[in-house]
């Protein structure tokens, strides 16, 4: 027989646990153009990890490996500041769940005995207590902020089409009942500071979807109303993929400098198949513009577009996900834009009928401690900081970017004079690329990227400038004429260091990899 545990010590504990927070002077935040802002109109950039908390269990996972302070300090460390914190629905529409049905129970329903003596030993204090999120707290103690993503209605695994809740109207998607759970949920956090957003749905589809009945605009308005401390997030249509609708129809929406749209973009988003049948450099160059036209144009518009999900298969071997990633990390890196990667698991407690399935794409490895690949993570490093936007600090130097390695273009002593290499992206090289297309070192001396060289040899900085030129559909191939008058292209040798070859994967050959010539000069 379930134990009740009553709304009102539920709600008492919540507010005690919010007053130990620190972080109150930076929230809430708000929208300013396509910046997010704190209280002072300074840029806050969303660096999130996506952290699963809808499953069948309806417990965040990881916490039957690992004490949730140390998996929230974990997420400091590995460079994000804010977590996407997922939900189904009936934690708050459906009252059991909400309140009747306590972390123990909840695991022994599933038969997760091992996963419950996990809890027992990591995070002894939430056994007894009801489903809803105690690493919200821990999240805010250690100056993480959280983003709600209502994920689904009934919890589980998501999404595809033929899910009974994919659409408003849908036999599980009552849009008075989401509005509902919204506000409650939006009620509960109303005074925890570091809970500044709210997506209110996650990837709409299924077969009745459709720009007319997209009733996210009431949905932001129930939240609103019961809080108006936090970032309403709406997502677009076919699995958000798409915000095209909003060209022509903006968002109407009662309240001002709240408002965010988010997108999400994966190797298949397009369909699967796509990254191995073309050529990398012109497909990608084609998936710019289409991302462009389906959510992109929303920055130019004036509105922070929050590139919620994407990621691939962090263990190497996703042919087609290898190929996007660099595509994908070029552009966010070019936009600057706030995002949310998927996703922070190591280990699923129970998946689709499956107990302990690992994540492929998971940023911590199944023991919820290490991180999963350190490489990935280098590459995410770079879009991790601001780069520019309302109290951002900014110099005007380019940076050269080489999304393959997560590295920068970088000098291999601090000098006029120098070989080129790879290095970290946030060591600031005065870089510039103007008058007459020179790669230029900015400062007393006149020092740019030289063009005396030969194929698969070393290219240096010096006097000797040449005109460097952004060819290809990307326009992410740095050419240049060398000695011999050959067209060639900056590359990466075995050690990092900067070489020139000749120029590969322009366009028609569907087996090349171009990634190792790919720079972004942002
Ligand atoms: C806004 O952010 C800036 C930079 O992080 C910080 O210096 C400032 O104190 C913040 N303002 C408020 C009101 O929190
Ligand atoms: C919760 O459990 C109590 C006692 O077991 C029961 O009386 C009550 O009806 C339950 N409430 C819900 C919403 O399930
Ligand atoms: C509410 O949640 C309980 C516990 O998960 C479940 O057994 C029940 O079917 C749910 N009720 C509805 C109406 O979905
Ligand atoms: C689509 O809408 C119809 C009519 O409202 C409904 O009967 C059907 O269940 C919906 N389809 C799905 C997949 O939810
Ligand atoms: C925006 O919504 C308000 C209130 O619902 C309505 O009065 C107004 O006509 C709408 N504006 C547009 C441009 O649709
Ligand atoms: C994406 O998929 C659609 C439909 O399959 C196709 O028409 C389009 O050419 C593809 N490529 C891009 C870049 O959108
Ligand atoms: C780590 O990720 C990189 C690229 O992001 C990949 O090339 C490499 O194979 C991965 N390493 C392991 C051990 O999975």
């Amino acid at each position: 027989m379930a134990k009740t545990i009553f709304p009102l010590t539920l709600l008492l504990s919540l507010l005690l646990s919010s007053i130990s927070l620190t972080l109150a002077a930076d929230y809430p935040l708000s929208t300013k153009s396509r910046w997010i802002v704190n209280k002072s109109g300074h840029r806050v950039k969303l660096a999130c990890v996506n952290w699963p908390s809808h499953l069948k269990p309806v417990v965040a996972e990881g916490l039957s490996s690992q004490p949730m302070d140390s998996i929230s300090k974990k997420i400091k460390e590995m460079g994000f500041n804010c977590v996407r914190l997922t939900w189904p629905l009936e934690l708050m529409i459906n009252d059991t769940l909400a309140f009747n049905v306590t972390v123990k129970q909840s695991f022994e329903r599933y038969g997760l005995d091992h996963e419950l003596q996990g809890i027992y030993t990591h995070n002894p204090s939430i056994v007894n207590t009801p489903l809803i999120n105690a690493v919200v707290y821990s999240l805010g103690r250690n100056d993480v902020m959280v983003i709600l993503d209502n994920h689904k209605t009934v919890p589980g695994w998501c999404c595809s089409n033929d899910d009974p809740d994919a659409f408003f109207g849908d036999p599980k998607f009552n849009p008075d009942l989401w509005m509902l759970g919204l506000k409650k949920m939006a009620t509960i956090f109303m005074d925890v500071n570091n809970v500044i957003g709210m997506s209110l749905r996650n990837e709409l589809r299924g077969y009745n979807h459709t720009a007319k009945d997209w009733y996210m605009q009431r949905g932001a308005e129930a939240v609103h109303g019961s809080n108006p401390n936090v970032l309403v997030i709406l997502s677009g249509l076919d699995f958000d993929a798409d915000l095209t609708f909003l060209k022509d129809r903006p968002v109407n929406l009662s309240f001002k400098k709240k408002l965010v749209l988010e997108l999400h973009w994966y190797a298949f988003t397009n369909g699967t198949g796509q990254w191995k049948s073309h050529n990398v450099n012109d497909f990608c160059s084609q998936i710019f513009t289409k991302e462009h036209r389906t959510g992109g144009f929303l920055l130019d518009q004036g509105f922070p577009l929050f590139l919620s999900e994407f990621g691939t298969d962090q263990r190497g071997g996703d042919f087609e996900g290898n190929r996007y990633m660099s595509c994908m990390l070029a552009w966010a890196a070019e936009k600057d834009i706030d995002w949310a990667v998927w996703a922070l698991t190591g280990v699923y407690y129970f998946r689709e009928g499956k107990r302990g399935v690992v994540e492929a794409y998971g940023m911590l490895d199944a023991n919820w401690h290490h991180v999963h690949n350190h490489t990935y993570l280098q590459r995410l490093s770079v879009i991790q900081p601001p780069h520019k936007g309302p109290g951002i600090k900014h110099n005007h130097h380019k940076k050269i970017f080489h999304p393959l390695t997560g590295l920068c273009l970088v000098r291999k002593s601090p000098c006029y004079e120098s070989e080129l290499t790879l290095g970290p992206c946030t060591k600031d090289e005065p870089w510039s690329y103007s008058h007459g297309d020179r790669l230029e070192i900015k400062g007393g001396h006149k020092s740019c990227v030289e063009g005396e060289t030969s194929v698969g040899r070393s290219v240096k900085l010096g006097k000797k400038c040449t005109k460097i030129k952004r060819i290809s559909a990307t326009k992410m191939h740095l050419a240049f004429k060398n000695n011999d008058g050959l067209l060639v292209c900056l590359d990466v040798d075995s050690d990092n260091n900067i070489v020139a070859n000749h120029c590969k994967c322009l366009t028609g050959d569907i087996s090349c990899e171009p990634a190792s010539q790919w720079f972004k000069i942002f």
